[in-house]
């Protein structure tokens, strides 16, 4: 008999490495804080959403057909209308087993083989390989501290246009940006969506952070300002759990159909979209300010052991809301030089080039994630990365604010 290693065809990645836990200092993913698991408000309305709609699971997507549970959708686009400026009902709601599985639904169905596509020069970095793997050329979209720059984007799609070549949509996370943090203020949103439709190029909304902001104000989603050229992809991962797996899409009701012609999982986990249900109709928006209270808090943890550990020798931009923290280290270096020697002390961040599309681009920024480690670990893990660098690239200088107790 041959080995299993036979029974599989070439071309394929590489077998998932044994699980061995997570590092002590574990700076990676979009991970929430357990300690914001709404446990009772969840136990509770689980029970509620199986008296309520035990029966319904008897059937395939719960008797609603292909887009989802019907209420779920509902609910979903009433708190669109209410808080992101929409005007939409659930024939524009496709629910998808998180946002992710939204993505590679999109990604199916509008990119080839050798198609154009832009993201922003920093995103999240699993859209990006999605497309890679799909043989997408990704170009960049640049950006400054408040998202897309304009300009460029502009430059780009024009020298694209002269060259006959139409990108097959734009990708971006506009309010609470993967991973710098940044919110693309309304006047460049309008901006904006006039390159898409004057290019005739769609853009896709990635809105995966956005009721996570640190007190400041959001501009309407994009989808909200032109729903003719937008798709609007959100979850409930950050917000509720990542395990959890839901997400959604929204779009005119055509798309929405379209791509759930992709979607082959026979419907997302009924018992999860019940649950969820239950807690948008009561329960969810004084969560979400709990949640982003705690945010609010780690980050400051965060922010200061930076500064006490870095000092002056790598910046970090205040993030508008989220998980992250995305940090700029001096000119010419490249954080990836790091990571062996941090592996090695348990620590692991992502690399900014990882998070980057383009030549060359986020050499020289780094991502934690901050949501999920308790006070004392993020305190720990920023001095012992700081003590990492020191060795390996001679700053920040080692001093009397450097030693712990
Ligand atoms: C910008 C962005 N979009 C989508 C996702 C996918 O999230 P999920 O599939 O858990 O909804 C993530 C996860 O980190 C993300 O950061």
């Amino acid at each position: 008999m041959d080995t299993y290693t036979t029974w599989f065809r070439d071309g394929i990645p590489a077998a998932v490495p044994p699980w061995k836990g997570y590092a002590a200092f574990n700076f990676v993913g979009g991970n929430i804080d357990p300690e914001m698991v709404a446990i009772d408000d969840l136990a509770e309305k689980a029970a509620a959403a199986m008296r309520k709609h035990g029966r319904a699971m008897a059937f395939y997507n719960m008797g609603d057909g292909p887009l989802g549970f019907g209420l779920l959708r509902d609910r979903v686009a009433e708190r669109m209308n209410r808080t992101r400026g929409t005007n939409v009902t659930r024939d524009n709601v496709l629910i998808t087993s998180g946002s992710g599985q939204g993505l590679d639904l999109l990604n199916q169905s509008m990119v080839g083989e050798g198609d154009t596509v832009i993201m922003e020069q920093h995103t999240y970095s699993a859209a990006a390989t999605r497309l890679k793997k799909l043989g997408a050329t990704i170009l960049p979209a640049p950006l400054d501290s408040e998202g897309i720059d304009i300009d460029r984007l502009r430059q780009t799609l024009q020298a694209l246009a002269t060259k006959g070549v139409r990108p097959r949509f734009i990708f971006t996370i506009p309010t609470v940006q993967n991973p710098t943090g940044s919110i693309l203020p309304l006047e460049r949103r309008h901006q904006l969506i006039d390159l898409a439709r004057n290019f005739g190029v769609p853009i896709i909304e990635d809105e995966c952070y956005s009721e996570l902001t640190f007190g400041v104000e959001r501009p309407p989603s994009i989808y909200s300002l032109a729903p003719d050229v937008t798709i609007y992809v959100g979850s409930f991962s950050k917000t509720i759990s990542p395990a959890i797996r839901l997400g959604y899409i929204i779009a005119a009701p055509e798309i929405v159909r379209q791509v759930a012609a992709l979607k082959s999982d026979s419907g997302t986990s009924a018992m999860t979209q019940a649950l969820v249900a239950e807690f948008l109709d009561d329960g969810y928006d004084s969560h979400i300010r709990r949640v982003s209270d705690a945010l609010i808090h780690k980050l400051e943890v965060i922010t200061a052991a930076v500064n006490r550990e870095f000092g002056t020798s790598v910046e970090v931009e205040r993030p508008t809301g989220g998980l992250f923290i995305w940090l700029t280290f001096p000119e010419g270096f490249d954080t990836r030089r790091l990571t062996a020697a941090a592996d090695k002390q348990g620590i692991i961040f992502n690399a900014g080039a990882d998070w980057s599309v383009g030549a060359d681009a986020g050499l020289r920024n780094l991502r934690l994630c901050f949501a999920h480690l308790p006070e004392k670990v993020l305190e720990d893990g920023v001095a012992a990365l700081a003590q990492v660098c020191f060795e390996e690239a001679g700053f920040p200088e080692r001093g009397a604010n450097s030693v712990r107790q």
